[in-house]
């Protein structure tokens, strides 16, 4: 597996990939193709988030969208936060999930850094995924809304 960042080539790619994720992960919203284009150009020209594309043999078989954390748990421990992570539907259980996060771990974090990233409760399989890569839960993110009338 190799992980590159990605380029205005991988826009269309990036867009379809990020649809899957948000079906898979439960999440409620409606976005579409065109809109997930603009959001992965915006972060390509601001540069706010990166964006690296997993590939096999020349295949592209999924994403990852991350950036460093600015306010670290601990000032001398270098953290980033996975914002997105998705392996192509068509390739799950094969064990890339499991490669992709290794090959992240050694090429985008420092030795002794830190990882984190939300999985929403929706996702049952995300969670079960993240746990059998070795992460653990850290903080439980509530949510309430203040009613409109
Ligand atoms: C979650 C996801 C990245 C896993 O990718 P994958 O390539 O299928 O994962 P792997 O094959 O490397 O799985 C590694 C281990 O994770 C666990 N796992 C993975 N998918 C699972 C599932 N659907 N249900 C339960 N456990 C799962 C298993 O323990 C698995 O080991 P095993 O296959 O030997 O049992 C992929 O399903 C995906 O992209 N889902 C949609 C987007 C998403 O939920 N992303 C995470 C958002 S936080």
């Amino acid at each position: 597996m190799k992980l590159r960042p990605a380029g205005e080539d991988d826009l269309q790619t990036l867009a379809v990939l990020n649809r899957q994720l948000l079906d898979g992960e439960g999440h409620p919203s409606p976005v579409t193709l065109p809109d997930l284009v603009d959001r992965h150009r915006d972060w390509l020209g601001t540069g706010e988030w990166t964006q690296d594309i997993l590939e096999v043999d020349g295949m592209v078989v999924g994403y990852i969208v991350h950036g460093l954390n600015p306010y670290p748990l601990d000032p001398q421990v270098p953290e980033r936060f996975i914002r997105q992570f998705c392996i192509d539907r068509a390739y799950r259980r094969h064990g890339l999930g499991r490669d992709a996060f290794e090959l992240f771990m050694e090429m985008r974090l420092e030795p002794g850094g830190r990882v984190t990233l939300d999985v929403l409760e929706s996702n049952p399989a995300g969670q079960a995924f993240w746990q059998a890569v070795g992460c653990r839960p850290f903080f439980h993110r509530l949510e309430a809304f203040r009613p409109l009338a």
